[in-house]
């Protein structure tokens, strides 16, 4: 079956099961392109809470369909291939978070929604890259904070607050790995062009950032500038919505490392094949969830 076939097969098929595709900015293309709703980790949260469908599928990584069963546990959460995990998510498990939280007692627990629903469920409150700060300064009992698994994200956050952020020391191995002097180069190819960052990025390569931002910030970001060329320093997925809605202005990969490898398992195939046999599903035991619940809406409520 050629794109255009699976295209219109999912969307048909979307339609009988009362479903709805959900997609982050980083999916393949051809994904994006037949998406119900295509967002930021936040905006796909707030989408997932609100819908009225009974089918969401997720074309993402795994904490985020997991995310959509804790906000709506009475819909058929799909994720067409199970191995779509996140990699910054599983740099951080329960036990350690737990002796973690033995050594600092009196810290809050900040934790980044690209982390398991069972770490969600030992958290005070969840953010993500567009909120974190704001979630951190609504903290306004904790002096202390840790933050979990992004330790990119905790030290970016931690130049707006007065409050001790305490890193874990995770991180995204695609922004991480991105280098400074990749940057540079990037820079002396296109000396007009300005250079945004994901906070996920290390601290060399954000310090070099004209600007600073979540996917959807980035996105708004180039948008909004009058800058004709952009050195983009996150996931090439996001070279999608970037080129669609910006077409006169060119935009920059700096890296080979910006590719997620699990992003990209979501296929046409696999969400065909995913609402036509209602599988692989993703549902999150109660046990984990309403504590896992607790902290999503803690965040979700600030705005
Ligand atoms: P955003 O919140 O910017 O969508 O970040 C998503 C993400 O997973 C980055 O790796």
């Amino acid at each position: 079956m050629n794109r255009s076939d699976l295209q219109s097969e999912i969307r048909d098929l979307l339609r009988e099961r009362n479903g709805i595709l959900l997609a982050h900015y980083y999916q393949r293309e051809e994904v994006q392109e037949i998406a119900d709703f295509l967002g930021d980790s936040l905006a796909l949260s707030i989408e997932a809470a609100q819908t009225e469908a009974e089918v969401i599928v997720f074309a993402g990584v795994h904490f985020m369909a997991e995310s959509a069963s804790i906000l709506c546990p009475d819909k058929t959460v799909l994720l067409p291939h199970l191995d779509a995990g996140c990699p910054l998510a599983d740099k951080i498990t329960p036990g350690a978070l737990e002796k973690a939280r033995q050594r600092y007692p009196d810290a809050a627990v900040v934790t980044y929604i690209n982390s398991s629903a069972e770490i969600k469920a030992h958290s005070d409150i969840c953010c993500t890259s567009s909120n974190a700060v704001k979630v951190v300064k609504s903290l306004q009992d904790s002096r202390q904070i840790l933050m979990i698994p992004d330790g990119n994200l905790a030290r970016y956050v931690a130049r707006f607050t007065d409050k001790e952020i305490i890193p874990w020391d995770g991180y995204c191995p695609f922004h991480h790995f991105v280098q400074p002097e990749e940057i540079a180069r990037a820079k002396a190819e296109h000396p007009d062009a300005l250079f945004i960052a994901h906070p996920e990025c290390n601290a060399a390569v954000v310090e070099m950032a004209d600007f600073v931002g979540s996917t959807s910030a980035m996105i708004e970001f180039c948008r909004t500038t009058e800058a004709k060329e952009i050195i983009v320093g996150t996931e090439i997925g996001i070279m999608t919505p970037l080129k669609k809605q910006n077409p006169e202005k060119i935009f920059i990969s700096p890296s080979e490392h910006l590719v997620c490898q699990t992003m990209k398992m979501i296929t046409l195939e696999n969400i065909l094949e995913s609402l036509k046999t209602m599988k692989p599903v993703v549902k999150v035991p109660e046990a984990i969830r309403i504590p896992a619940k607790r902290a999503l809406d803690r965040m979700l409520a600030i705005r």
